[in-house]
């Protein structure tokens, strides 16, 4: 499989089949990956989009997913995560294009997301698009972690899908 500046590489809805490359992606990208059912329960409510990236050969290498809620309040990303050997190809980027998308063409104002305190490579994409740390939650995470809590103005973000 080719890397970034190669456009095999697509994006659409993930659906159960997917899950056990989900999940092996997942217990490679945190230290309190989701469980299955977790996973499960998401892709069955409404307001949820769980989107993955694939390669157009055979569309089951999972590269990469996102997982997040469209609410009329606003946007709230749950999940994103890359395979460690797909990092830094810029597929991070394009997963949360696609979430700013939706938010765009929903006409929903505003994105939230919390991540680890710890975690300079994500705060450094969500920099990069424009996330601004709004507040903490002190012990958001099972080991004591504090979580940032990170706010964009959709109208602000929809510079990064143009
Ligand atoms: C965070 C994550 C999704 C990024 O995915 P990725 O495909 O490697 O990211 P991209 O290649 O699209 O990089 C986009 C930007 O992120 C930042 N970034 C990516 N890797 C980085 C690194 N190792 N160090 C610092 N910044 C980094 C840069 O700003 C980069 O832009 P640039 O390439 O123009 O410098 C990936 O590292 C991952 O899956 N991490 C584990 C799960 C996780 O922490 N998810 C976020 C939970 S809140």
């Amino acid at each position: 499989m080719s890397t970034q500046s190669d456009p095999h590489i697509s994006l659409r809805p993930a659906t159960s089949d997917d899950l056990k490359q989900i999940l092996s992606i997942e217990v490679q990208s945190y230290p309190e990956p989701w469980k299955i059912d977790h996973f499960e329960s998401e892709l069955e409510r409404p307001y949820t989009r769980a989107l993955v990236l694939t390669d157009d050969e055979t569309d089951t290498i999972v590269v990469g997913y996102i997982i997040y809620w469209i609410q009329a309040e606003g946007v709230s990303l749950l999940n994103l995560a890359v395979d460690p050997k797909w990092r830094g190809f810029g597929f991070g980027m394009k997963l949360m294009q696609a979430m700013i998308k939706e938010a765009v063409n929903e006409d929903i104002s505003r994105i939230v997301l919390e991540v680890r305190e710890s975690n300079q490579t994500a705060i450094t994409l969500y920099e990069s698009i424009g996330f601004k740390v709004t507040h903490k939650r002190k012990s958001f995470y099972s080991n004591g972690e504090t979580a940032l809590v990170m706010e964009i103005k959709t109208s602000e973000a929809s510079s990064t899908v143009q």
